[in-house]
């Protein structure tokens, strides 16, 4: 029997370190649980660019869309190439040439310790809602340019796109997931009081929150949001916004629960196979010292197994992590003593017993 076909693009900085960890414990999940993975590594990355001057070719990109059951990434971002043109061709070329509409940010608190906060008077904080990050529009999309570039009286313009149908299938990924998972309010960003064309969000979301009568709408403009995030982050239970504010908002909700080393994510489109990547990016400052956090690459692998069905597999993940929190096993931006690769060893271990 065939294994499913992993593709890997470890990438740069940190990624090649968080993506080994990854690999290693879901090396032990599939020995435990009895499936395979084929992993085939890809080897786009900064290294690969500034040597041969290729991002990702469309061959490769043809592969990810038709020979592979997932993708795992570990992060690009190299300052030898301060243009960022190779990540943004591999990693925003490959959501948008994807189609892979749903960014799944997953914001958890998975030991009380993680949360900068004052513990509340009712007791000890339970954190736990997805962002849902609209991944193929907003400002993305790259629509625009510069005028006279270099000069004083240069001009750069960057346009924002969202369509009907682009927030249509997000907000009802939102809900549907919110009506599965038994939420029962979904709060939707905006920015719609400055910019009129956010409005549309408005309107989508309103008609296709009317279609699921248990779940409260909630509207925020995204400035109050942070706000709001940051002084009672336990009263969101699932959020949906724009490709920007989702970004913005994702690496905020995750200095809520410990930070970018435990924070992971998938982009989805139901049917096809997704891209799953850490929150973070490669910490440039951190690459090859055995000091990043793998946290985040293992609970990204633990997503790519549960969207494989591979459920007993990423449960044991996620609880191996959350074992691994509560004994203290934990790399230094979490206040552990820990290496990289003697973080992955244990929880390796723990999933394997
Ligand atoms: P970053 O996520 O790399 O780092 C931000 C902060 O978080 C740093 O203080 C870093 O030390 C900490 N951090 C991040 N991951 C960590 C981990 N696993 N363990 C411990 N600490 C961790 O963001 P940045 O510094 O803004 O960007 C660096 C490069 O990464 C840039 O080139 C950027 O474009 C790129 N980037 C890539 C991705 C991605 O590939 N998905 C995401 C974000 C940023
Ligand atoms: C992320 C990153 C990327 C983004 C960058 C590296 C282009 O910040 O995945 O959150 O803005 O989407
Ligand atoms: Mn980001």
């Amino acid at each position: 029997m065939s294994g499913d076909r992993i593709a890997v693009i470890a990438g740069d900085g940190i990624g090649p370190e968080v993506i080994e960890a990854a690999l290693a414990v879901l090396d032990a999940a599939s020995r435990r649980f009895g499936f395979t993975l084929d992993v085939e590594r890809l080897p786009y990355s900064a290294d690969h660019y500034l040597a041969t001057r290729e991002t990702i070719p469309d061959a490769a990109v043809e592969h990810l869309r038709t020979g592979v059951d997932a993708i795992l990434v570990g992060a690009l971002g190299d300052p030898r190439v301060p243009g960022n043109e190779h990540a943004r061709d591999i990693l925003l070329g490959l959501r948008f040439r994807l189609d892979l509409f749903v960014n799944l940010r997953p914001v958890t608190l998975l030991h009380p310790s993680l949360c900068p906060l004052k513990d509340p008077a009712a007791g000890p904080r339970v954190i736990d809602f997805p962002i849902f990050r609209e991944n193929t529009e907003g400002i993305y999309v790259g629509a625009g340019g510069g005028l006279r570039v270099g000069t004083p009286d240069e001009v750069q313009l960057a346009e924002e796109v969202h369509t009907r149908k682009g927030v249509e299938r997000i907000v009802r990924y939102a809900f549907e997931w919110a009506k599965a998972n038994g939420r029962t309010r979904l709060t939707m960003a905006d920015k719609a009081n400055a910019v009129p064309a956010h409005r549309l969000w408005g309107r989508v979301f309103a008609e296709v929150g009317a279609e699921y009568p248990g779940i409260a709408r909630e509207h925020r403009y995204v400035d109050a949001l942070a706000m709001e995030l940051v002084r009672e982050p336990e009263r969101f239970q699932a959020i949906v916004t724009q490709n920007l504010f989702g970004d913005i908002l994702s690496d905020l909700a995750a200095g809520l629960v410990g930070g970018l080393g435990i924070s992971p994510s998938a982009n989805l489109h139901p049917g096809r196979a997704g891209l799953f990547e850490p929150v973070h990016g490669s910490a440039p400052p951190m690459a090859g010292k055995d000091v990043a956090n793998p946290f985040a690459a293992i609970l990204t692998a633990a997503m790519m197994v549960r969207e494989l069905r591979h459920l007993d597999a990423a449960d044991a993940l996620e609880s191996a992590v959350r074992a691994a929190l509560a004994a203290g096993v934990t790399t230094p931006d979490l206040g552990g003593k820990c290496g990289t690769k003697e973080v992955a060893r244990w929880v390796a271990e723990r999933v394997t017993h």
